[in-house]
């Protein structure tokens, strides 16, 4: 089950990302925002990355209007690896290698057809672990450096 959020900025790129998972019949649920009135990005970051750290969402999309802020702020969220993509290898190596469990994308940045490859070339990759789990341990010992 994937949890999907955005800012307004975000908005018009996630309803399109929730049809195309719909025709894929994967499930999702929307944490919003539900229009394009202006809200603030860190609020739906905060929301969709506590439900895939707790456990309770197995991945995250999230989408603002370039993709960065979403990322930056899901990725305070300790045990979020969010990966901000706008190419099909970062989005199969963001798996594979770091094995991001949140996708970030720009709304102003990308279409709806290319957004439905990165998607789909992140949900069909898999994690390799190996040395990249030696790495992933290392951001784990980083975020434990610095919480409080
Ligand atoms: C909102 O205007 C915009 O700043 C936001 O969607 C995003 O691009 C921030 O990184």
């Amino acid at each position: 089950m994937i949890a999907i959020g955005s800012d307004h900025g975000g908005y018009e790129l996630k309803e399109a990302i929730k049809k195309h998972l719909d025709e894929k019949g994967i499930e999702y649920k929307d944490f919003g925002t539900f229009s394009e009135e202006s809200v603030d990005y860190p609020d739906y970051a905060l929301k969709v990355a506590e439900a895939v750290a707790s456990g309770q969402f197995e991945k995250g999309i999230l989408l603002c209007g370039t993709g960065v802020g979403i990322s930056i702020a899901a990725n305070k969220v300790p045990g979020i690896r969010a990966a901000h993509v706008s190419d099909a290898f970062s989005a199969r190596y963001s798996k594979e290698h770091n094995n991001a469990n949140v996708l970030c994308m720009g709304g102003r940045v990308v279409g709806p057809g290319l957004a439905a490859i990165l998607v789909d070339e992140w949900l069909n990759a898999e994690f390799q672990g190996g040395r990249h789990q030696k790495r992933l341990d290392k951001i784990t010992e980083i975020e434990k450096k610095y919480s409080r």
